[in-house]
């Protein structure tokens, strides 16, 4: 297994893949085999590209488990028709019961949003991230340790993507039609591992702005 990522070849990737199959077979000869038939996920995660921020291995779980669409900072942007492909095969299709945001502290999208620096064709994604430092000005701007608006920023572009989430047609259906479904918002510590779960779970359209509801 890899010392440090900077020296991880190619073919190492190949290799490690083949000796994680031999070790999953040892300890399931039929793991292969039954994940082959199908999945069947609870949960759809939406995280940070960051490749800090696994889903699978931060939540102890495995293939099988989570669908996953991750992207700069975990944005739920309305016009995104990857995103909202993956969210409605997940929700309508696949009828996972749980969705979750999940940010991470010292996201690289969050600080790049923070400052006036140009990046490149990536403002355009962070400008959404601007809006939500728009819409909370007020608070931000009276946080005065720059890390700490930044965590707090973090969390709060998460509550406002789980809120992008339960305006979608997608999510308001799945109510609307009874279906099981919770959305969650959550930040993930890169100093710590753990998660924090902002405790903004949706289950079902009530807190929403009538403005937004179907
Ligand atoms: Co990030």
């Amino acid at each position: 297994m890899p010392q440090s990522a900077d020296s991880i070849t190619y073919e190492n990737l190949l290799i490690w893949n083949q000796e994680w199959v031999k070790a999953t077979l040892a300890e399931d000869p039929n793991f292969f085999v039954k994940l082959a038939n199908g999945q069947k996920p609870p949960i759809l995660w939406i995280g940070c590209a960051d490749s800090r921020v696994p889903a699978n291995q931060i939540t102890g779980t495995t293939p099988g488990d989570i669908f996953v669409h991750r992207n700069i900072a975990n944005m739920v942007i309305h016009t995104d028709m990857n995103m909202l492909s993956v969210l409605d095969y997940a929700v309508a299709i696949l009828k996972v019961k749980h969705v979750i945001v999940c940010g991470h502290y010292g996201c690289g999208g969050i600080l790049a949003a923070m400052n006036n620096k140009q990046y490149g064709l990536i403002d355009n994604w962070l400008c959404h991230i601007k809006d939500v430092y728009r819409l909370y000005s007020v608070e931000l701007d009276q946080i005065e340790d720059k890390e700490e608006k930044a965590n707090r920023l973090v969390e709060l572009n998460v509550i406002e993507n789980v809120y992008n989430l339960c305006k979608t047609s997608t999510i308001q259906n799945a109510w609307k039609n009874g279906q099981d479904l919770q959305v969650h918002g959550w930040a993930y510590s890169l100093n710590t591992g753990l998660i924090k779960d902002l405790d903004i779970s949706f289950v079902s359209d009530e807190k929403l702005n009538k403005v937004f509801k179907f």
